[in-house]
């Protein structure tokens, strides 16, 4: 019989090189798995906090013009939120599949493969329990102490999709205040692919009541426009005329009341990046957001196709860190990734992933003041 005594599990949660106080119990899950809470450091000072429970990032402390920190991240305190229908992904790795495949349902090579409908009538960002934003993921500190990796291995079948897939995300807190994250994945089967990170920021800091004062410039000519489910119909549509054309800087706020009304309505749109070449090799610019009473800045670059740019529609004052509320579109995210719908949309980049391929996915957010 293997005893596990609490600081065991912390140490076989963590082959660590970072110190003991850096690595935290955070609570154990409904099946009393305990997860943790590690934080890295930079040499200006800036602190990120990571969560091996769905590979989360979920707090980042940011300088703003003057030097004052503030977490920018949305965020919970306790395990329990985190796995509660009304998580809202704060933070979450989300996949195998982020975003919606309709109805649930792709075929590969002549085989249908159902999977969950959670959003009604469609699945989204992998569906149920294994979902990867509601799994334990193992974690491994770099030997310098600045990055964690996190890896998961999902059975062939889970939540539907075909073949075993074993999953790594590393995070890395650079020294120039940017956070990367890589992605990495092989399968043992034909299967599909789209993992992204789902951060919800407020650059005012996380809990004040708004974004529509924040400035975003996306690097995109056109959009997937989707239907009334949320599923792109096919066209890669121009932005231009648009309450979407964000190619130069507009406040969030100044045209959100045109994208209709009800629940849901607002930002929640894939962009078809432009491959703005950037000063990192290899990544493109995919958007900037600057909240102008701070000088804090988001710079966000990738690899990837498009970039989902949601805008807290589906808030509600849910409570998160330290007793605060995040209000209706009071934080936004900028999810990284291939388009919506992708393995039944054949004219979109594939999403499929063939045995002896690896998946590669970075995504850098990167802040500064200005
Ligand atoms: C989707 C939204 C969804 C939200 C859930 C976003 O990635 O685009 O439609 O409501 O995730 O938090």
């Amino acid at each position: 019989m293997i005893l596990r005594t609490a600081a065991l599990a912390a140490c076989l949660a963590l082959t660590t090189a970072l110190p003991a106080g850096e690595v935290a119990e955070f609570g154990k899950t409904p099946e009393g798995e305990m997860t943790h809470v590690y934080t890295l450091s930079n040499d200006n000072g800036m602190k990120i906090k990571l969560l091996d429970l769905g590979a989360t990032l979920m707090a980042a402390e940011v300088p703003d013009r003057d030097g004052e920190k503030a977490d920018v991240l949305f965020g919970f305190d306790e395990a329990a939120k985190y796995l509660s229908d009304d998580n809202q992904y704060f933070g979450v790795v989300v996949g195998r599949y982020g975003n919606r495949i309709a109805k649930g349902k792709f075929t590969l090579d002549g085989k249908q493969y159902t999977l969950e409908c959670n959003n009604d009538p469609n699945h989204l960002h992998g569906g149920g329990d294994k979902a990867f934003s509601k799994v334990v993921w193992e974690a491994k500190a770099s030997d310098d102490g600045r990055s964690v990796t996190f890896s998961h291995s999902s059975p062939d079948g889970e939540e539907g999709y075909p073949g075993k897939l074993d999953a790594e995300v590393t995070y890395t807190l650079t020294d120039d205040n940017a956070v990367r994250i890589e992605y990495a994945a092989t399968t043992d089967k034909k299967t599909v692919l789209n993992l992204t990170n789902h951060a919800y920021f407020n650059l005012a800091g996380a809990g004040d009541e708004t974004i529509n004062d924040h400035e975003i410039t996306i690097f995109a000519d056109r959009y997937t426009p989707v239907d009334e489910t949320l599923i792109p119909t096919g066209e890669l549509a121009e932005v231009a005329g648009t309450p979407l054309d964000f190619r130069t800087p507009h406040q969030i706020g100044e045209r959100v009341d045109l994208m209709g009304e009800g629940e849901g309505a607002g930002y929640d749109h894939n962009f078809v990046l432009n491959k703005t070449a950037s000063d990192r090799p290899g990544l493109h610019k995919a958007a900037k957001v600057t909240d102008q009473d701070s000088g804090r800045t988001l710079t966000v670059l990738t690899d990837q196709p498009g970039v989902q740019f949601y805008g807290g529609n589906f808030l509600k004052g849910q409570t998160g860190k330290d007793g605060k509320t995040y209000a209706y579109r009071s934080g936004f995210c900028l999810e990284t990734q291939h388009y919506p719908d992708s393995p039944n949309q054949p004219q979109f980049p594939s999403v499929v992933l063939n045995p002896g391929e690896t998946y590669k996915h970075v995504c850098v957010y990167a802040f500064s003041a200005e």
